[in-house]
């Protein structure tokens, strides 16, 4: 097991599409584990691969990690294959750590996806579980919940986070 590092934006990285997963192998389970011990050490609720570098179709999400047992799903190649309803409900994401805001949703999602052995299975979610899926599908897409937001509250998000960006160098250097 292993830590591994989020970027985080503007990193291009966090802005490409993921390719499909193809091979359920070693390599696989060994990523799922390592990204599971990275989100919950963060602590967060949800990872996916382009977060740490790795442009393959994989998240994984836990929207419950004090229960037990937890809920920990892997999900590979995920799509949502079902919607109903609407939401608009703060999001925050490891890869744009101090900020958060109101994103508009659907309210109940329907997620169909492969294990790490390859295996189909459906999930249906309301709630802070369906947002998840929600916004970490949209990762393997290269969008970050900030590329939702209205493009005035866009644009004061990156004049803020840069603002923020430049305040922690110049802390660093001193
Ligand atoms: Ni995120």
């Amino acid at each position: 097991m292993a830590l591994l590092k989020i970027l985080h934006y503007p990193e291009p990285r966090l802005k490409k599409p993921s390719v499909a997963v193809t091979e359920f192998n070693d390599e696989l389970r060994q990523l799922a584990e390592d990204m599971a011990e990275t989100m919950y050490e963060a602590p967060g609720v949800g990872l996916a691969a382009p977060q740490v570098g790795v442009l393959k179709r994989m998240i994984i999400i836990d929207c419950s990690p004090s229960e037990e047992p937890n809920d920990l799903i892997v999900a590979v190649n995920p799509e949502i294959i079902a919607t109903e309803g609407e939401s608009l409900e703060e999001e925050g994401c490891l890869s744009v750590p101090g900020f958060w805001a109101n994103v508009k949703r659907f309210s109940t999602v329907t997620m169909r996806y492969q294990d790490v052995t390859g295996k189909t299975h459906e999930r249906t979610a309301d709630g802070l579980l369906g947002i998840c899926m929600q916004h970490e599908i949209d990762h393997l897409e290269g969008i970050l919940f900030v590329d939702r937001l209205s493009p005035l509250k866009r644009s004061l998000f990156r004049k803020k986070f840069m603002k923020m960006l430049k305040e922690r160098e110049q802390k660093n250097e001193a």
